[in-house]
């Protein structure tokens, strides 16, 4: 796959800048970032990032499909489906914008629907899944709005700043989403 475009993003694979530009996002990251990129322990360094990043190239894990999400022509965050398992066609689903300024301009819904569609129509994935800080009240929003089911609550899964918080899992089944789908450009159902 060379890209997949949205209506307002493109998803490409990595190329080995983006992995600067995402550790220098990283050197000012604010405390919601920290937060919700999980960051009980420092975040590894821009040599680490680089040699990890060689390492799949070599060797890329067939679970896993890892894009950057660009916007106005500049690296904005990434999107990643793994644990994808062809046998049952199921996939979880992460993503990230990776500085607070490219938040709420409608890039991550773009982008997950970008996904999605690619999922469910190029790879025939069934069911995919994700999980979500309790607390993190936009992306459940933006969960729910691209038709993701609230399908359990993890209570007190993880502890951060001194307090418990509870992680909630949604899932999203291809009917669901091709039933949902406004038909948007680029929204061609494969036969
Ligand atoms: C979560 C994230 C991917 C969403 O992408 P985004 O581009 O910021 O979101 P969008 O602009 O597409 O949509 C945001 C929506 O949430 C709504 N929203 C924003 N803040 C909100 C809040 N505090 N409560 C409820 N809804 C909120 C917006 O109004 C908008 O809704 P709309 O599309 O119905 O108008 C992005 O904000 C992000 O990377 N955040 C930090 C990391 C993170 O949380 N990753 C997800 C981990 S599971």
């Amino acid at each position: 796959m060379a890209w997949i475009a949205g209506e307002r993003v493109i998803l490409r694979a990595w190329e080995r800048e983006d992995i600067r530009a995402r550790w220098e996002a990283d050197q000012t990251a604010d405390a919601e970032s920290q937060r919700l990129g999980d960051w009980h322990k420092p975040p590894p360094s821009l040599l680490s990032r680089e040699q990890e990043w060689e390492a799949e190239q070599s060797e890329p894990d067939a679970s896993t499909v890892s894009l950057v999400i660009v916007a106005d022509g500049r690296p904005v965050g990434d999107i990643t489906l793994f644990q994808i398992d062809p046998r049952i066609r199921h996939a979880l689903i992460g993503l990230s914008l990776w500085r607070p300024e490219d938040r709420d301009h409608g890039y991550g819904s773009d982008a997950i629907r970008a996904l999605l569609r690619w999922s469910f129509g190029h790879m025939n994935l069934h069911r995919i899944e994700l999980a979500v800080d309790a607390t993190n009240v936009r992306a459940i929003h933006v969960y729910e709005k691209l038709g993701f089911v609230h399908e359990g609550r993890r209570r007190q899964h993880h502890f951060d700043a001194g307090i418990y918080h509870d992680e909630l899992t949604m899932g999203l089944l291809d009917v669901e989403f091709w039933a949902a789908d406004g038909s948007g450009p680029g929204a061609t159902r494969p036969d």
